[in-house]
C-alpha cells in the first residue's frame, strides 16, 4: 500500500525515508507515525543504511502534531506517546546505520526523531529544540532521555526548561549534531557518509552498533563483556573470512552480510 505522509526511495542499498507533510511542516500525527512504522518493517532486506529527512526546504519535522494532541485525553496521550516511543525504538534498533539529514526545523518530536538516529548532520538552516514546556507538556517521544545521554544532564535541563531553539552551529558546539553543511549539500553529504559505510562489513557494523548502544547504558565491565562476546561471534562469518583474506591478498573485500 502506498504512503500518504512519507516517501521511500532506495538506491544501491541506501534507503531514504522522507517525512513529507508540507501543510504541517512534516509534523508527526498518528497516521504518519504508523506509516513510518510500516516502512521500517518493510525495509528491503539488502538495506545497508537509512537516511531520514524532511520534505520541502523549511522543516525536518516540526514536532508531534499539535492540532491532533490539543484535545487528547490522558489515555489517548498515553497511546500516542507509546506509538512514538515504539516507532523510535524500532528505528534505533535497526541493524543498519541510520543518518538524520536535518534540513530545517527539528522541534519536539522532530529533534526526538533525529536523536533516535545513529548519526545526525544538519544544514546551516537547521534550528532545533524541545519547546514542549511552552505548550504545557514535556517531550514525549524520548527527548528527556536521549537528549540527556547525548549532551549531558545539565545542558538537557537547560534546553528542556527554556524550550530554546538552537541554530546548527551551536548544536554542533554541544555535540547535538556531527557536522553542519550548506543546505544544498546536505543530502550529498549524508549519501557520502552512507557510501563510506557501504565499503565495510554489514554484519560487523550491525554488531558494533549493538555493542555501542547496549554498552552505553551498561557499566564498563558489562559493556566490555558484551564487546568480547560480540567480537568472537563474528568469527566464522563469511564477512570475517572475506575481510581478513582480502587484506592479506591486498585486494578490496566483497562483503555479503553473512
Ligand atoms: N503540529 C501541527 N501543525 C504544525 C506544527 C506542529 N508541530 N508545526 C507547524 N505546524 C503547522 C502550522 O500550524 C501552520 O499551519 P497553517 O498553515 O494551517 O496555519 C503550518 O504548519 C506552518 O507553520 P507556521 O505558520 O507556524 O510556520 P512558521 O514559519 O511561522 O514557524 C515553526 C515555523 C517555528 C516551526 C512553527 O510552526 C512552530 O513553532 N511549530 C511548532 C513547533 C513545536 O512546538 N513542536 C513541538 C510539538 S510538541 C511535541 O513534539 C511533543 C512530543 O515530544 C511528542
Amino acid at each position: 500500500m502506498a504512503f500518504e505522509n512519507i516517501r521511500i526511495e532506495s538506491e544501491g542499498g541506501v534507503v531514504t525515508l522522507t517525512i513529507d507533510r508540507p501543510k504541517a511542516l512534516n509534523a508527526l500525527n498518528t497516521a504518519t507515525l504508523r506509516e513510518v512504522e510500516r516502512a521500517l518493517a518493510e525495509l528491503p532486506a539488502d538495506t545497508r543504511a537509512l537516511i531520514v529527512t524532511g520534505g520541502g526546504d523549511k522543516a525536518f519535522v516540526a514536532g508531534a502534531d499539535i492540532a491532533e494532541m490539543v484535545a487528547m485525553s490522558g489515555t489517548q496521550a498515553r497511546e500516542f506517546g507509546a506509538l512514538g516511543h515504539r516507532v523510535f525504538a524500532t528505528l534505533e534498533s535497526l541493524a543498519c546505520p541510520t543518518i538524520a539529514a536535518m534540513n530545517g526545523f527539528a522541534l519536539g518530536g522532530g529533534l526526538e526523531l533525529a536523536l533516535a538516529c545513529d548519526l545526525v548532520y544538519a544544514s546551516e538552516k537547521a534550528k532545533m529544540g524541545l519547546p514542549e514546556v511552552g505548550l504545557g507538556v514535556i517531550p514525549g517521544f524520548g527527548g528527556t532521555q536521549r537528549l540527556t545521554r547525548v549532551v549531558g544532564k545539565m545542558r538537557a535541563k537547560e534546553l528542556v526548561f527554556t524550550g530554546e531553539r538552537l541554530d546548527a552551529a551551536k548544536a554542533k558546539e554541544i555535540g547535538l549534531v556531527l557536522d553542519v553543511v550548506p543546505a544544498d549539500q546536505l543530502m550529498a553529504h549524508c549519501k557520502a557518509v552512507a557510501g563510506k559505510l557501504l565499503k565495510n562489513g554489514p554484519l560487523a557494523i550491525a554488531q558494533a552498533k549493538r555493542a555501542i548502544e547496549y554498552g552505553a547504558d551498561a557499566d564498563l565491565r558489562a559493556g566490555n563483556v558484551l564487546e568480547q562476546q560480540t567480537f568472537a561471534a563474528l568469527f566464522g562469518s563469511e564477512d570475517q573470512r572475506e575481510g581478513m583474506k582480502a587484506f592479506l591478498e591486498k585486494r578490496a573485500a566483497t562483503f555479503t552480510g553473512r
